[in-house]
């Protein structure tokens, strides 16, 4: 039986005002800091994947060429099973997966997961004309709710899967409750996939993230104008710029939003009122740079044992396969 389904995992407004908690502690405190969620409304999705085109951005097309090589693999370790993917996007690295899926008996459900439902349902609409045997099912939310929802459903044996190093978007310690969400919700045999970027040099880094054509700059700044339509707010875009550095002592690319002029900002939706001072810097993301030695010994400590690692010839992207 084929079914397509959709759900919105928020729907009130008071929901929204209680999701803006985030935006309000990171816009009142020294410095400020927005939480990288808000890069994807619509046309943010639409940016990013054009930044996943671009020369200078290697991740997406390096993990693509992983995934391609190592997909049937994957299939062959774990067998059929419900395939969960936290950040689907417009699912094209999916389809490497989707595919070695169907070669093997008994492949059940795929369920994609993002907070962007403009990109979620198209992306879906077209996996189910692309792939008509497979069931699939949307879930519209962040990983937090998503996964929430999932422990209450029951099926044979699962893979998790988060590709794109999305994972690197997470401070430390929401990195280790992440981890800890992740191992708590996969029963005993279940699988997780993760493909995180690798430490590199500085240059190559920071290329990736100020390319020539300024499209990660227009993606920063469409965080300000996602904020105007979600809280009712008034940032002007024209008074910010975009910059990304890597800070090696971290290992992490951090992009900013540097203030050009001091001036007031309003959210109406979240009752606040932000001043803004020439000079000061909101930063809008992290992007850590793993170790895979460290990586493992941090998924082990979560009971997530490692059954194989796949890389690059250049070491520059990996991915894990672990088992709970
Ligand atoms: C989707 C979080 C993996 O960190 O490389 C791309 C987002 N930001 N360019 C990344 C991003 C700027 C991307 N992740």
């Amino acid at each position: 039986m084929v079914k397509t389904s959709f759900k919105f995992l928020t729907e009130d407004n008071q929901a929204v005002k209680r999701e803006g908690a985030d935006v309000i502690q990171g816009l009142t405190q020294t410095p400020k800091t927005l939480p990288p969620k808000y890069l994807y409304d619509d046309r943010g999705s639409e940016l990013f994947e054009e930044i996943c085109e671009l020369p200078e951005y290697y991740p997406t097309r390096t993990e693509a060429s992983i995934l391609r090589q190592c997909a049937d693999e994957i299939a062959e370790i774990t067998g059929s099973c419900e395939l969960v993917e936290l950040g689907s996007g417009s699912s094209t690295k999916t389809r490497f997966l989707l595919d070695a899926y169907q070669r093997i008996p008994g492949f059940c459900k795929y369920v994609p997961i993002d907070v962007s439902g403009g990109i979620l349902k198209s992306s879906v609409l077209q996996l189910q004309h692309e792939y008509p045997n497979l069931s699939i099912e949307g879930l519209i939310g962040t990983y937090e709710q998503a996964l929430a929802k999932l422990e209450s459903i029951t099926v044979p044996s699962r893979m998790i899967f988060f590709l794109g190093s999305s994972i690197g978007n997470f401070t430390p310690t929401d990195y280790n409750r992440f981890l800890t969400q992740i191992s708590q919700t996969l029963r005993s045999g279940d699988y997780f996939l993760l493909g995180v970027d690798l430490q590199k040099p500085k240059a190559i880094l920071e290329a990736a993230y100020n390319d020539k054509q300024e499209v990660t700059a227009a993606f920063n700044l469409n965080m300000l104008s996602h904020l105007n339509w979600r809280f009712r707010a008034n940032f002007d875009t024209s008074l910010f710029r975009h910059e990304a550095i890597y800070n090696q002592a971290d290992a992490q690319i951090e992009m900013y939003l540097h203030c050009l002029k001091s001036h007031w900002v309003s959210l109406e939706i979240l009752d606040l009122n932000v001043f803004f001072e020439v000079g000061e810097s909101i930063l809008t993301e992290i992007s850590r740079k793993f170790d895979l030695a460290v990586l493992e010994k941090q998924l082990e400590f979560q009971s997530l044992k490692t059954l194989k690692v796949w890389t690059d010839q250049n070491q520059w992207f990996g991915l894990i396969l672990c088992q709970a």
